[in-house]
């Protein structure tokens, strides 16, 4: 079991918990957090797997809990969704000694999360993640959102959790596509500033993208440690963060022509597929050696992660492009990429030139 601080200027320093058998011990670690009731805050899958788990643990703690359960999927991070649960946070009477617990992935953290920013101005909120993209990114670093028609996470705060307990074991049960999808993320964090854990990932760790739980306590602890740094250091993203979004704004492009159906392709094939992208456009800017993106492409790809666009569907360029200058990230029309000069030294690129990316993406498979 490991214990990662995440300590910054505007916020105070809480742990995130990485290890096995952690929810039996949820209402212990919780309960000098919280002077009054919990809320959980899950989806229908996660409560139906593992609620009887956490709520036996607070019970064992003393803690009174109540569950607020939404559908899953990423439909649940709308405007309708938010006001059931702040009713329901409402109804239950809750005030500011209590303590939401956001126990889900990705979708049910955001929504938890803002929830607990908004509510009486904001009050304490506990992430207890149960995907791998949960617990090595979204769990950690104090975003929340919901999504708009015109676009994802547009509607948010930065509202730090008190305490993130990440429990290899939950892990288990993921399909394999939640797996491999949250693995792009872990190499994601070597891509940007860690050769040694990238090659540890594409070598002995690899058991890891298939659920070996000792590759997975150490890619958490050691993706945690790196986030955890980053945010640290730029909390609300005016410089460094930008990193995390590596293969973000190529994997948002492909996500919104695919209209974010699940079905079609998880967040992380789309980030990993983002990041093989960055690395190829890298290599054409002249910033990194063809070796590094054709390495890049060979571990995702070992990890069974999408590296072609084809593989993730047809696309005309300027419909990608359309979305990559319309993405949150760019800053006054231009387009910003965070681009490599190799694995492990990411940077962020503020100009890149829309025609030149536009033959990229031909090259790479667009029409
Ligand atoms: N997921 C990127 C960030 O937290 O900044």
């Amino acid at each position: 079991m490991t214990c990662v601080p995440v300590s910054g200027a505007g916020f105070a320093t809480y742990d995130v918990v990485v290890g096995r058998g952690l929810l039996a011990q949820a209402g212990a670690r919780i309960a000098p957090l919280a002077r009054g009731r919990t809320v959980i805050i899950t989806d229908e899958t996660v409560s139906a797997l593992h609620a009887a788990a956490l709520t036996a643990s607070l019970d064992a703690a003393g803690l009174g809990h109540e569950i607020i359960a939404v559908p899953p999927g990423e439909g649940s991070k709308s405007f309708a969704e938010l006001e059931r649960v702040m009713d329901r946070l409402l109804a239950a009477g809750l005030d500011r000694k209590d303590v939401v617990v956001a126990f889900g992935g990705g979708v049910v953290g955001d929504l938890a999360g803002l929830a607990a920013a908004l509510f009486m101005r904001g009050i304490d909120f506990v992430q207890v993640p149960t995907t791998l993209l949960a617990q090595v990114d979204s769990s950690v670093g104090g975003k929340t959102a919901i999504d708009s028609p015109r676009g994802k996470n547009l509607i948010g705060a930065f509202h730090q959790p008190r305490l993130v307990l990440a429990d290899i074991d939950l892990l288990a049960t993921l399909p394999p596509v939640q797996l491999r999808s949250g693995w792009a993320e872990v190499l994601k964090h070597g891509m940007i500033c860690d050769a040694p854990f990238f090659d540890w990932l594409a070598s002995d760790g690899a058991g890891g993208a298939t659920g070996d739980p000792a590759a997975l306590q150490r890619a958490v602890e050691r993706s945690v440690e790196i986030k955890s740094a980053i945010v640290g250091e730029d909390e609300k993203e005016a410089g460094k963060r930008a990193l995390l979004n590596l293969g973000h704004t190529f994997g948002h492009a492909v996500e919104a022509e695919l209209g974010f159906e699940e079905a079609a392709l998880a967040h992380g094939e789309a980030v990993a597929l983002g990041c093989v992208l960055a690395f190829r456009y890298s290599v054409r800017l002249g910033a990194c050696e063809a070796a590094e993106a054709e390495k890049v492409a060979r571990v995702t790809a070992a990890a069974g992660l999408p590296t072609e666009l084809i593989q993730a569907g047809v696309f005309t360029a300027d419909a990608l492009i359309a979305r990559m200058a319309g993405d949150k990230k760019a800053e006054g029309g231009r387009l910003t990429l965070v681009l490599a000069r190799s694995i492990g030294d990411a940077f962020v690129e503020k100009t890149v030139d829309a025609a030149d990316l536009k033959a990229f993406l031909i090259e790479q498979g667009a029409t």
